[in-house]
């Protein structure tokens, strides 16, 4: 599918950049729609010549005039939304939460409704967090969600649901991912980040506390991106919510790869003995199903593919340690 043009929401974050990198690398014509005019997650992951492709439109989600505006004047046709704010935010600003992540949302639903039938499907972020608490060990699946614990995990349900209303009113048609502990260069915020920034510390020979503990569901941060562009790409009717998995292991796992790649990082890194308030384990069968299958890059060669990169941009000066005084 060449000369796609895709609208990718909050493409300046972490996952948005991995998605920008892949689709300009398959022959899309990429507009970007960020609040944050800084390309700074891009450029760890691409060259200038590379980000010069996609254009840029600094513009707030909850201006919904802005969002229809970006739809019609560039001739989208798919719409990536990742814009958002993270269980942090919501949690201190329940209000401006809702706004950016719920009305937001909104926003590009009703961008695609008024496109005249240009946008067939939407695919945006929700999340694991409209699990809430772990019930046993065992993978969950996509209708075991609820009884989620944080605004933010409110906010993705709401999203959710509001999704599927939109196909029923409007038949417009969206494909919900719900992502768990996404990891790579580019991750620098929200709780679920440290394992990213201990790889970062472990380069630059820093200590480093990962403030949980116990098991999660790693996801690379481009499959995260390739699911979400296999979605915009696959004809699916009707309003989808998929769980993504990666691989599922115990934090110190994490660690121990670290310790393989950089033997002087030994004892830097610890970690909390809690875990997070989430499962640990997401079963993606549904949305292999859909798609025909989805790329699963092992946590081994994730990690090493991450510290590459933190240590190419070390040696050409270009490494921002800041996240990791947060
Ligand atoms: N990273 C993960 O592990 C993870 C896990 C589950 C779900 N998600 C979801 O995936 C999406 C992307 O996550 P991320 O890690 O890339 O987040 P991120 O914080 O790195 O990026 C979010 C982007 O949204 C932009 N944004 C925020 N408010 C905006 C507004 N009012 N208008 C326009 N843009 C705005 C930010 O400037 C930022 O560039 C989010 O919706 C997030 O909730 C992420």
């Amino acid at each position: 599918m060449l000369n796609a043009n895709f609208l990718v929401t909050g493409a300046h974050g972490f996952i948005g950049a991995w998605v920008v990198k892949r689709l300009l690398a398959e022959g899309h014509n990429v507009t970007i729609f960020d609040l944050n005019s800084n390309p700074q997650r891009l450029r760890q992951i691409m060259s200038d010549d590379e980000i010069a492709q996609a254009k840029v439109i600094e513009a707030d989600i909850t201006d919904g005039n802005a969002v229809t505006q970006a739809v019609e004047q560039n001739d989208i046709n798919h719409i990536i939304h990742l814009a958002g704010v993270q269980v942090p935010v919501c949690r201190a600003n329940p209000r401006l939460g809702a706004m950016i992540n719920v009305v937001g949302t909104v926003n590009v639903f009703e961008a695609a409704k008024n496109s005249d039938g240009q946008i067939q499907r939407i695919v945006y972020a929700s999340s694991a967090a409209v699990f809430g608490e772990p019930e046993d060990g065992n993978p969950v699946s996509e209708n075991q969600s609820g009884r989620m614990t944080t605004h933010y995990g409110a906010f993705k349900q709401c999203n959710e649901d509001n999704a599927r209303v939109y196909f029923l009113d409007n038949g417009i048609s969206s494909v919900g991912l719900r992502p768990l502990t996404v990891y790579g260069p580019g991750r620098d915020f929200g709780m679920t980040s440290d394992p990213t920034k201990a790889m970062k510390a472990a380069v630059v020979g820093r200590s480093f506390h990962i403030r949980f503990g116990g098991e999660t569901d790693f996801l690379f941060a481009a499959d995260c991106a390739d699911a979400f562009i296999r979605s915009a790409t696959t004809e699916l009717s009707g309003a989808h919510v998929f769980n993504l998995h990666g691989e599922t292991v115990r934090v110190s796992a994490v660690v121990e790869e670290i310790e393989k790649l950089i033997p002087s990082a030994k004892g830097l890194i610890t970690v909390a003995e809690d875990g997070i308030k989430m499962p640990s384990a997401l079963d993606d069968s549904a949305i292999v199903a859909a798609l025909g299958g989805v790329p699963h890059t092992s946590l081994a060669q994730g990690v090493k593919e991450t510290i590459e990169r933190f240590q190419l941009l070390k040696n050409e000066n270009r490494l921002d340690t800041a996240d990791l005084d947060q």
